[in-house]
């Protein structure tokens, strides 16, 4: 039998209340409930996640040990989530997780939430042969937007980021705008796929060196659908497609260009995703069009685990559990947690 140990994981960084079971590289269960509460208010609100954080983790929890077919007595570890995230989330998830490891007298485990995204692509049933180091990792979610040159596991330099808003934060805000529920996202992109995406043309921030900035075009889209339907009340209604496929291209160029970039800059053609926007077909297609012309070797993370979960943070527990880096019951979530 196999000596890996198991790894109970918990994700509680923002709106979704997740937990895995782990052992080794391979998931054994992956466990999400999804906070619909936030849908009827357009975006999250912090003082509703965390409580819905305090009624979802203990049958979360439940559930993946279920599913996982393992007694709570064979866990090994315990990761979870220390930061970047809301606070008041965080401290769900982190406190729950520290008190489990005294009860059951095991060790803790920190996880960065984004190296957790990228390094969801070491999990053993993700790729026949996970990216080799060094690589271009490229991290796309709600809260963030970074290129990162990944030398190890945990050895991560940020080399770009976003000025201000994050791309799924442009997606939703956007989205909002044309009446979209809260994550607009995948709304957006479901709805580009019959649009024109030359049809509307967004202006693209100029921003040196390797950084981002998503508020420009943000605030460019909202005036514009403003203007637009001062003239006609049924603008968006007449050109969603459109507007979704000419909103969707130009979001995606902007981080495409940075992506070049720094491809680029490190000579390194291996590029790796994650985050939640990393489910975008758009932004797929484009990546996998470099792959077949040969320019890039590009990673890109099966759906269940471009969004928040769990897995991503039990295997990166996994790698910490093995470098026997572990936590202290003093150790704290940190909302702006960097590394
Ligand atoms: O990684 P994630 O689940 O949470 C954060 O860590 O932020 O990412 C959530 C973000 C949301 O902004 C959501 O709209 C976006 O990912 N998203 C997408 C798609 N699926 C999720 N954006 C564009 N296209 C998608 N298919
Ligand atoms: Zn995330």
């Amino acid at each position: 039998m196999s000596k890996a140990p198991f790894i109970l994981a918990i994700e509680s960084s923002c709106d979704d209340t997740a937990a895995a079971v782990l052992q080794g590289n391979r998931v054994l269960s992956n466990c999400i409930a999804n906070q619909e509460i936030h849908k009827q208010y357009g975006g999250i609100v912090p003082e509703l996640a965390s409580r819905k954080h305090q009624s979802n983790i203990v049958p979360v929890i439940h559930q993946a040990l279920r599913q996982a077919n393992i007694d709570k007595k064979q866990i090994g570890a315990i990761a979870y989530t220390q930061g970047p995230g809301l606070l008041g989330s965080l401290l769900v998830g982190g406190s729950f997780a520290k008190s489990l490891t005294m009860a059951w007298q095991i060790p803790l485990l920190e996880i960065d939430h984004m190296q957790g995204h990228l390094l969801v692509h070491f999990i053993k049933e993700v790729h026949q042969s996970p990216p080799k180091f060094p690589f271009i990792g490229v991290t796309v979610s709600g809260g963030h937007t970074q290129l990162i040159w990944v030398e190890d596991y945990f050895k991560m330099t940020v080399l770009g980021t976003t000025l201000d808003d994050a791309i799924g934060e442009a997606f939703d805000k956007c989205g909002k705008h044309l009446g979209l529920l809260y994550p607009a996202g995948p709304e957006i992109d479901r709805l580009a796929k019959k649009g024109n995406p030359s049809r509307f043309k967004f202006p693209k921030p100029k921003v040196p060196n390797l950084n981002v900035s998503y508020s420009g075009i943000k605030t460019a889209f909202m005036n514009f659908i403003n203007k637009e339907t001062n003239k006609n009340r049924e603008f968006i209604k007449e050109n969603l497609a459109d507007l979704c496929a000419s909103l969707q291209k130009t979001l995606i160029e902007i981080i495409i260009e940075k992506i070049v970039l720094s491809v680029n800059l490190k000579k390194n053609y291996r590029v790796v995703i994650g985050g939640g926007v990393a489910a975008n077909s758009g932004l797929q297609n484009i990546l996998i069009e470099r792959q077949k012309k040969g320019d890039w070797e590009v990673f890109i993370p099966p759906l269940a685990y471009t969004t928040d979960n769990a897995a991503m943070i039990g295997i990166a527990g996994y790698f910490k559990f093995l470098s026997h880096e572990f936590g202290d019951l003093s150790s704290c979530p940190n909302a702006r947690l960097k590394f």
